[in-house]
């Protein structure tokens, strides 16, 4: 069963297996059959996996779909979407509704049941700030709506991520918009990019974000990739305060915890990674922090240049960087 239509990196490996379910009815009878068999891999748009061989077992694919209301005041509007939504839909029609939140998270690919899986973010805005809860089923058939507090969100985590709970489901993802306008607008260049205009509205919000992630992140429909490659290392404010005397204009956010995380993006740039290739493989030339298929890439070359991107930062910063794209 050929995987090269469901990686964005467009690797050409195939599974053994390929099931695919669009109702919960529908995934816990494949359970009851006993169709759900060890290993198994759960993707969602595949656009943050990285297929390194063929994959020797089943792969799982959500088809739930769906954007209901379920609870509406005057100033939040409560919202079920089903997990197989392409997120960037979501968004679409949270913006046509007038519902404010998501519009920062514009043109992200992937799908809605893993945007609360890896917690996506951009342009100061988490996932995790408008999920209320996540409806789950596990390996066993059994449902559980874990609460946003019981996901334990951080930074591109959350509880589903780890090993133990890879056999968990997500079904349906619990949203809370605000009918009251509200922008989150200080990141990078987002308002220098909205004074063209003369005041913000969400359809405008939203074509900034599209505008400017365009001029940076390939589109995987003509370049395979899977968006940043690495995460952006979290270090002590020491840390950064020790590499400010050799980089004083050092990018940094910092974090509630004191701790800073600075852009990996940046320490790659300035290896002089950035546009650079190895074999088929290449660091994209407008932003370092993504890695790029030039064409018949297999998953080992991407991986040789991810090793040879970190050694470099190692090298030249004393920091290790690691993937966020899942490695398979
Ligand atoms: N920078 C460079 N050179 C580069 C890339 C970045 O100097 O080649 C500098 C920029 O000038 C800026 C800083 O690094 O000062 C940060 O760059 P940017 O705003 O582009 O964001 P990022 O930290 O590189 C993160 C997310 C992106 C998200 C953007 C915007 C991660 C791993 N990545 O990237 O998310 O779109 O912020 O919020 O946190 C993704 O997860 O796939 C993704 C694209």
């Amino acid at each position: 069963y050929s995987l090269l239509p469901y990686n964005t990196f467009g690797i050409d490996v195939s599974a053994s297996r390929f099931l695919e379910y669009a109702s919960v009815a529908e995934l816990e009878e494949y359970i009851a059959q006993g169709a759900v068999t060890t290993p198994f891999l759960h993707i969602g748009g595949g656009s943050n996996l990285l297929f390194t061989k063929d994959y020797d077992g089943l792969i799982l694919h959500s088809r739930i779909g769906g954007i209901e209301v379920t609870a509406e005041d005057s100033q939040t509007v409560s919202l079920r979407v089903g997990a197989g939504v392409v997120w960037d839909d979501f968004v679409a029609c949270c913006v046509e509704h007038g519902w404010y939140g998501s519009e920062n998270l514009s043109l992200i690919p992937g799908e809605v049941g893993a945007s609360a899986v890896q917690n996506i973010g951009a342009y100061g805005v988490e996932v995790k700030d408008l999920i209320t809860a996540v409806e789950t089923v596990n390996i066993q058939g059994y449902e559980r709506v874990y609460s946003v507090e019981e996901c334990e969100y951080a930074y591109r985590n959350s509880i589903f991520k780890r090993p133990e709970n890879k056999s968990v489901f997500v079904t349906y993802v619990r949203f809370r918009l605000s009918k009251e306008e509200r922008y989150t607008l200080d990141y990078g260049t987002i308002r220098q990019e909205l004074a063209k205009y003369p005041a913000p509205t969400l359809p405008i919000v939203r074509k900034v974000i599209i505008e400017i992630r365009e001029s940076k992140l390939p589109d995987p429909k003509v370049t395979g990739n899977a968006g940043s490659f690495f995460m952006n290392p979290i270090v002590a404010k020491e840390k950064l305060e020790a590499l400010q005397r050799d980089y004083p204009r050092i990018p940094y956010y910092e974090l509630p915890d004191g701790r800073v995380k600075i852009p990996a993006g940046w320490m790659i740039d300035q290896c002089g990674w950035k546009g650079k290739s190895l074999g088929p493989a290449a660091v994209h030339d407008k932003q370092a922090l993504v890695l790029v298929n030039r064409g018949g890439a297999k998953g080992s070359d991407v991986i040789a240049l991810s090793d040879a991107v970190r050694a470099s930062v190692r090298d030249k910063f004393g920091i290790d960087i690691h993937p966020e794209v899942n490695v398979i």
